[in-house]
């Protein structure tokens, strides 16, 4: 697979060793940053990778915050994308089987380096199980042009 990796400086030390795990995978990884020791605004990082999953450049995209929060706030602005921090085995395998999650966020600060192998390993081997789940997709890309109100009551 083609992924996009990003990190503000409160990931870089995991997104290293995330690198190294998609290598080690076999994948062909776009690293974007940030390489830069001082302090940068995760919605600059997230905008690098999730435009680029958006635009179908690379196939998926791994963002790391400190928590994982902001980067995924950001990364959902980018039409397709589908972002959210998962921290623990089920959100890992559900983000992908019902969610089709096609940005991983991760936490720098929480995580542990064997725990998030197993994450990006779990959510990178899971298939959407489509189905019911496509049509609720569906309905999230739609809300993507929304103007505010809300679709089921218009
Ligand atoms: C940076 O201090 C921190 O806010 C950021 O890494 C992330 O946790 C935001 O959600």
């Amino acid at each position: 697979m083609r992924i996009a990796v990003g990190s503000d400086h409160r990931g870089v030390s995991m997104r290293s060793k995330v690198v190294g795990l998609l290598n080690r995978l076999d994948h062909e990884v776009i690293d974007l940053g940030t390489n830069a020791e001082e302090s940068v605004d995760y919605p600059d990082i997230a905008a690098e990778v999730a435009g680029r999953v958006s635009r179908g450049e690379v196939d998926r995209g791994i963002l790391i915050c400190g928590t994982g929060l902001g980067m995924s706030i950001a990364a959902n602005k980018f039409p397709g994308v589908r972002a959210a921090p998962c921290h623990d085995y089920i959100t890992a395998e559900m983000s992908r089987r019902h969610n089709n999650l096609n940005v991983l966020c991760l936490s720098g600060d929480i995580l542990g380096e064997r725990l998030v192998d197993r994450l990006v390993e779990i959510w990178l081997n899971t298939e959407f199980e489509g189905g019911r789940h496509e049509r609720r997709v569906e309905k999230i890309t739609a809300l993507e042009k929304s103007d505010g109100s809300c679709p089921t009551t218009t």
